[in-house]
């Protein structure tokens, strides 16, 4: 629990603790399954009030899914379709407020509200996307967005790797 001025921070993650502690987990590991895997377990363990969080790599010119925790999930997802094909057409994070009104949205769990997407980049290349779905409308701030970029620049150099 984290406060401010006096001001409880809902949702506060200390996310150059997180991008540090992920760091040390992968560092020297060659396996990318194994340190995906253990990315996932790392945001489901310390992000509060999300229902998902893991990967989709881009395979066949399409998304596929990759290490997760959460739900069970769809498999494939074409470029330009639902939240996460729409992050690797427009190459760029999409911060939904509100799942509902994302034309196209991909319902895997119909307890997520909003979401978050980042473009993951290995050598110029989109490689795939980092996707955390949360129960709440809202959930997800520019605070989420900066802190969640330096976790996939740790994964950016581990891929490269
Ligand atoms: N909601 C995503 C699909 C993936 S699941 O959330 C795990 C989308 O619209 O692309």
């Amino acid at each position: 629990m984290k406060t401010q001025g006096g001001i409880f921070m809902k949702n506060f993650v200390d996310y150059s603790s997180l991008a540090a502690q992920l760091a040390a987990l992968t560092e020297d590991v060659p396996y990318e399954i194994a340190n995906l895997s253990n990315a996932a377990a790392l945001l489901w363990q310390h992000l509060p009030d999300i229902n998902w969080a893991g990967f989709y790599k881009m395979e066949g010119g399409a998304l596929v899914l990759y290490p997760f925790q959460g739900k069970p999930a769809c498999i494939r997802i074409p470029v330009g379709r639902g939240v996460c094909g729409t992050a690797v057409a427009e190459n760029r994070v999409q911060l939904v407020y509100d799942v509902h009104q994302f034309p196209g949205h991909i319902a895997c769990d119909c307890a997520s509200n909003s979401e978050i997407v980042l473009p993951i980049h290995v050598k110029g290349e989109i490689w795939g996307v980092l996707d955390i779905d949360s129960p709440s409308i809202g959930r997800f701030t520019e605070e989420d967005r900066a802190g969640l970029e330096k976790f996939v620049a740790v994964l950016e150099k581990m891929l490269a790797r």
